[in-house]
């Protein structure tokens, strides 16, 4: 992308300290979010049902770091360029928030300059940008009244939230804004601030009156919570050198199809490993796993863990095949694609899962099936 940095800084009148500098899980966190934008457009676009997508960053930076690379949500706005070009007949709307106001004219300038240099000053009309310079907690309250353009019949709205710490983004309010409207959201949810410093008044107030039970993972805990009753959730932690963790992107989706290109997004991105950690050891198993049988030898052990689990949590009776598939999805790191080899096919020959052949003997995505207990492993 050809965007002349020091101009734009020149002309703003700051200086480059003014912006970040990105780390090695920055960037991680970045390909992870963009790839699912991209599938996340493509699949709104081809839908018959949806006629607007909308990208909401209530904390989006400037926009571009200081070694000139752009930001997520820059990313995505480059990326509704191009499709709002190929789908006129689709809104795009990309709102973005950010408090500092320099970074917030950044953003901006970025933006411009990537509309000038993807289409030449030809206007765009099914593509808005909104923008906004207000504390995070304000912005979410705020959200309710933008229903018109994020909530309308045919639209579909993806959050990025993504803060620095754990003391800055209020929980419940954005619980009950995700119960309330049909959306997704990626939360940057900050373990390691959390876990250092339990007792500080900012953390509390954050989750105002929000208990964790005892033995719970905070995280995990968090991600639950977000989800409430109508939603489903996957959280993906990242790992400094020394292994310690430092934060989870937890996903928040109403639909199957989000968790499923949520896990060719961490397939893609991380190569089927169940957590990024920076390079001492990832190097050595980005080599590894990057292999075919490396990924088989993977799945296999994923296949193992949530197996078990099955049999431990269904009970003896049918399941549709969907039923199977969305747990699987929710508690594994395997894709939609990896579930007949490697959880329902080896607990038939287990013995201990009957396929019901409704709809005959090859077909499994159409059939129930059966638990038999008292088999196999119990
Ligand atoms: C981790 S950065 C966001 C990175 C961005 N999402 C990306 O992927 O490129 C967090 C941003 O939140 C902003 N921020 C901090 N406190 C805020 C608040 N209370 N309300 C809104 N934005 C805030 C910071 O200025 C910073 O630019």
């Amino acid at each position: 992308m050809n965007i002349d940095l020091e101009k734009i800084l020149s002309q703003i009148g700051c200086s480059a300290n003014k912006l970040d500098n990105k780390k090695e899980q920055t960037s991680k966190k970045i390909e992870y979010v963009t790839h699912y934008v991209k599938e996340w457009i493509r699949v709104g676009c081809m839908s018959s049902k949806l006629n607007t997508l909308s990208f909401v960053d209530g904390m989006s930076n400037a926009g571009i770091y200081r070694d000139g690379d752009l930001g997520t949500t820059t990313l995505a706005y480059s990326l509704f360029l191009e499709a709002a070009k190929s789908y006129p007949n689709m809104h795009f709307n990309l709102v973005f928030n950010e408090i500092d106001p320099i970074r917030f004219k950044i953003f901006k300038v970025i933006c411009h300059e990537l509309y000038v240099n993807q289409c030449g000053g030809r206007e765009i009309p099914n593509l808005k940008l909104y923008c906004s310079n207000d504390d995070i907690n304000d912005f979410i309250a705020d959200l309710s009244n933008h229903d018109g353009l994020l909530n309308k019949y045919g639209s579909l709205t993806l959050f990025f939230i993504d803060p620095y710490d754990a003391r800055t983004v209020d929980i419940p309010p954005l619980r009950d804004y995700l119960n309330n409207h049909y959306c997704e959201l990626f939360f940057n949810w900050f373990s390691s601030d959390h876990v250092r410093n339990p007792n500080d008044n900012a953390i509390k107030s954050c989750f105002s009156g929000i208990e964790i039970p005892a033995g719970y993972d905070a995280a995990d805990y968090i991600a639950k919570y977000l989800s409430g009753s109508k939603k489903m959730y996957f959280s993906f932690p990242f790992r400094n050198k020394n292994n310690t963790e430092l934060y989870q992107i937890i996903f928040v989706t109403p639909s199957k199809k989000g968790l499923e290109k949520v896990k060719e997004a961490l397939w893609s991105t991380f190569s089927g490993r169940e957590y990024h950690r920076n390079e001492r050891t990832a190097c050595h198993q980005t080599s590894m796993f990057e292999l075919d049988e490396g990924r088989d030898f993977q799945k296999e052990s994923y296949g193992a863990t949530i197996r078990d689990l099955i049999l431990d949590e269904f009970t003896a009776k049918d399941y549709s095949y969907d039923e199977i598939e969305l747990f699987v999805l929710r508690r594994s790191m395997l894709g939609p694609n990896d579930i007949l080899r490697f959880v329902v096919k080896p607990l038939i020959k287990q013995g201990v899962l009957l396929k019901n052949n409704r709809r005959g003997k090859r077909n499994y995505k159409d059939d129930s099936y059966r638990f038999i207990k008292g088999t196999g492993n119990d």
